[in-house]
């Protein structure tokens, strides 16, 4: 039996941290379907379209791996993909209490589905893609955090 997870997020953009959780996932699953939020309640910077072609593009070539959106219930996305766990992110204390009500709410929906919590390499603990987005967005330098596809991206995005 293959055993599939499911990475879900906004990925606005993908980041040296998400790239780290889905590596450290391959090691005890055999499928990762990063799910990429359609109707996130977030106004994000790059369009769903673009958010998955980065995706695309950073993850190219990593065997297991693949990006799809979705839009609805994350719990009935998992479901359709014989996905039994959702893996996300636990970077600081701060991320517990929204982590673990979506952990809940998730079980409810779908019993059968485990949420997983990984902690990042320590010297990614610190990313977030909003972090990435506003030193992007001031002429810093985001080099050390995301593919150089996403950093050409960004620069796209915040021609001075
Ligand atoms: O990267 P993010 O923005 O923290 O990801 C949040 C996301 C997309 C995982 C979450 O908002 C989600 O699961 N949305 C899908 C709708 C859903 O299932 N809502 C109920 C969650 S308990």
């Amino acid at each position: 039996m293959t055993r599939n997870a499911v990475y879900p997020g906004s990925f606005d953009p993908v980041t040296h941290g998400h790239e780290d959780l889905i590596r450290r996932s391959l090691r005890f699953v055999d499928q990762v379907i990063v799910a990429v939020a359609a109707d996130s309640s977030k106004q994000t910077l790059f369009s769903l379209e673009e958010r998955v072609a980065l995706l695309e593009s950073v993850l190219d070539g990593i065997p297991g791996v693949s990006v799809r959106s979705f839009d609805g219930l994350l719990a009935e996305f998992a479901r359709a993909n014989d996905a039994l766990v959702i893996i996300r992110g636990l970077r600081a204390v701060s991320d517990f209490d929204y982590e673990s009500q979506m952990a809940l709410m998730n079980r409810q929906l779908f019993p059968e589905l485990e949420t997983v919590f990984l902690v990042p390499a320590v010297h990614l603990s610190y990313l977030s893609s909003s972090l990435v987005r506003e030193v992007a967005s001031l002429g810093g330098d985001v080099g050390d955090f995301v593919h150089p596809v996403v950093e050409k991206a960004l620069a796209q995005k915040f021609i001075r």
